[in-house]
């Protein structure tokens, strides 16, 4: 990794400690030069601290990316010291577990003002800055398998679901300005994981953010030239891309779909359609109905 990075300038959200500040550091080590933004000041001045005892280079952008002014300060940071910004980790996250009927609007708000639209705000500045230099760059969206669809994460599914759909359609946006946007779905054993029983099922402690920060710094970096619009998960030893949604075949057409013709539509064709919903792919109970059928008649 030493050296993949050379001369770049890179921004982190979040960076004061777990995925975030193994992203900083080691991007640090592969020669970038990096702010370290998180809402608890002291946490990223340790992180930079590090880093420059080290020898790398880094600065601190403290604040909250849900306020605007101060997303857009991270990336004016980096431009002002670094004279230029090449790359963007939007790492920062919030996450609580609840079932979906006892969520509240204030807990709501402050995950998705968190999650997606400070990550839209330190995500847009980025692109413009990125955009009027001429330089192209790559932002790395950090979303979650979540955005499938999980059991009492209804709301942190949203905004990652959100985060993936940022990803696919600012890569549309910015192929012609040159600049690479992807996401990448961690499992890390983290302070977010030790607050979410659901999360430390599936992160073991063998899992550190360390693991994922190759996959970040590819990502960041020119080695991944080409490479855009792609959500690409890293679990323990397994490294994949997540498939898209897609229109589904087949398509019924007719003149005007009333609801009798939409129910006869679900009772016969679409009915051996449907499809396995969430992260555990359940099967519809119409589908489990359908199969138990089939199975009984054969
Ligand atoms: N740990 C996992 O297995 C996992 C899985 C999927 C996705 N993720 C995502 O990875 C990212 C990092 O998660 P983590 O596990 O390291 O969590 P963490 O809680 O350990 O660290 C998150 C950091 O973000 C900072 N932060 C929170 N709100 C902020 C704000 N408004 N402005 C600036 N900084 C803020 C926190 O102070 C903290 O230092 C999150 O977006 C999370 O959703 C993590």
């Amino acid at each position: 990794m030493n050296g993949m990075l050379e001369g770049k300038a890179v921004a982190v959200t979040g960076a004061g400690r777990g995925l975030g500040e193994a992203f900083a550091t080691h991007a640090a080590q592969a020669g970038a030069l990096v702010v370290v933004n998180d809402i608890e000041e002291g946490l990223a001045k340790q992180v930079a601290d590090t880093i420059n005892t080290y020898g790398g280079s880094a600065v601190v952008s403290a604040g909250d990316i849900a306020d605007p002014d101060q997303a857009a300060a991270i990336v004016e940071c980096c431009v002002q010291e670094f004279g230029r910004i090449d790359g963007l980790v939007n790492n920062a996250g919030l996450n609580y577990d609840t079932p979906s009927w006892r969520d509240e609007p204030d807990r709501i708000r402050e995950l998705i003002s968190v999650n997606v639209l400070g990550s839209m705000y330190t995500g847009t500045t980025a692109l413009r800055a990125m955009a009027e230099a001429g330089r192209g760059g790559s932002i790395v969206n950090i979303s979650s398998a979540a955005s499938f669809g999980q059991h009492n994460l209804a709301t942190y599914a949203a905004s990652k679901g959100a985060l993936a759909s940022l990803t696919y359609s600012w890569a549309l946006d910015c192929e012609e300005i040159g600049v690479r946007v992807n996401a990448v779905c961690p499992v890390a054993h983290t302070r977010m994981v030790w607050n979410s029983e659901r999360a430390l099922r599936g992160a073991p402690p063998s899992r550190t953010p360390a693991k994922i920060a190759p996959v970040v710094l590819y990502l960041l970096s020119d080695e991944a030239d080409g490479i855009t619009g792609q959500m690409v998960r890293c679990n323990g030893n397994q490294l994949h891309i997540i498939g898209q949604p897609y229109m589904k075949q087949p398509v019924l057409e007719r003149e005007i779909w009333d609801s009798e013709s939409v129910r006869r539509a679900f009772d016969g064709v679409l009915a051996a359609h449907l499809e396995p919903y969430g992260l555990e792919k359940r099967r519809p109970p119409r589908e489990r109905e359908l199969f138990a059928t089939l199975e009984s008649v054969s």
